[in-house]
């Protein structure tokens, strides 16, 4: 048998071939790239590559109706070592030169494609966008931001839809609530989520440990406790010190009927309001912002609030 190097200049012994992974190291391209960027005709650029792939200097992929080809980085530090003696004498060649220029026109095109697009399509983006993907694909990505080491608190979670949101992103997760009913439909929603731990309790009281998270979540929940600044207090014990507080609620509505309907005990917060309620608690760096009105949406107004533990 002979001895795998050998096979390997048998496969390079062809400037098409290594014309064609110089263009290749870096980057994929399709076979009608290839041929522009070669100035060869399809069935040479395929025979050609065939060998290459063959030999296990290049790999492909498919891409909707598309193949991609690109050099096959999976090659020993021996092939790699004759690849660099190899593309030292070859590139500078005038063939190699002229398919770098080309290449170059090549790419180009691609970048003229996607402009145009853009440039004609500035108006319609934003509802194809929504087509495409959704209308809140931004933002449940944003969780991504969250440290992957963090623990958060999902305080008064109700049916557990933000530590679904939340989950994938985090170390781990307490979601408390009082109602066995809302942690009923929780612990269904979340059986998958295996870094969730539902716990029943009250936020005046609540089941975790001193200085256990680093972030706390009270989406529309506050509106509901007598006493707000009490359970922010309790808040503030649960998270380490400088741990986020995140609220979410509404701004200062007359729905009376909320009273009853739901229980709501706050017809909304103002931003004074609630800068006093966090700063009295033991939260510094208050920050407060009304969220933008969706357009299907019929409750009163929101805001978001966050701020840190005092430390
Ligand atoms: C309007 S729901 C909001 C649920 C969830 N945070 C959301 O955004 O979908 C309010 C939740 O707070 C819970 N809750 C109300 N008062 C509470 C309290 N004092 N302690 C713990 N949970 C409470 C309720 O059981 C309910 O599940």
């Amino acid at each position: 048998m002979a001895a795998p190097i050998l096979d390997h200049l048998a496969a390079l012994a062809e400037p098409i071939r290594t014309r064609l992974l110089l263009v290749l190291e870096d980057r994929e391209l399709t076979v009608s790239e290839l041929c522009t960027v070669l100035q060869l005709p399809q069935s040479t650029v395929s025979r050609h590559l065939k060998a290459l792939a063959d030999a296990e200097w290049v790999a492909s992929r498919a891409e909707a109706t598309s193949r991609l080809y690109r050099m096959s980085r999976n090659g020993d530090p021996a092939t790699h070592r004759l690849w660099g003696l190899v593309r030292d004498q070859v590139s500078a060649s005038p063939a190699a030169f002229q398919d770098q220029h080309r290449l170059e026109r090549v790419l180009a095109d691609r970048r003229t494609k996607s402009q145009q697009f853009f440039d004609s399509s500035a108006g319609e983006w934003d509802q194809l966008r929504e087509e495409l993907f959704g209308s809140h694909v931004h933002l449940s990505g944003l969780a991504a931001f969250l440290d992957d080491n963090w623990v958060v608190g999902d305080l008064g979670c109700g049916t557990g839809a933000l530590s679904a949101a939340l989950a994938p992103f985090v170390e781990r997760i307490i979601a408390v609530d009082d109602s066995a009913a809302m942690l009923s439909a929780a612990r269904k929603r979340l059986r998958r989520c295996s870094n969730v731990e539902l716990k029943r309790g009250r936020l005046e009281s609540l089941p975790i440990d001193n200085e256990t998270l680093d972030a706390a979540a009270l989406t529309l929940v506050l509106h509901h406790l007598p006493e707000p600044a009490h359970a922010l207090r309790e808040v503030a014990r649960v998270l380490r010190p400088g741990g986020r507080v995140l609220v979410l609620d509404m701004l200062p509505h007359d729905r009376e009927s909320y009273r009853q309907q739901m229980g709501h005990v706050w017809l909304g917060f103002s931003e004074a309001q609630m800068s006093s309620y966090l700063s009295e608690s033991g939260f510094d760096r208050v920050r407060i912002n009304p969220l933008p009105a969706e357009p299907e949406a019929k409750g009163p107004a929101l805001f978001i609030t966050t701020a840190r533990r005092t430390s």
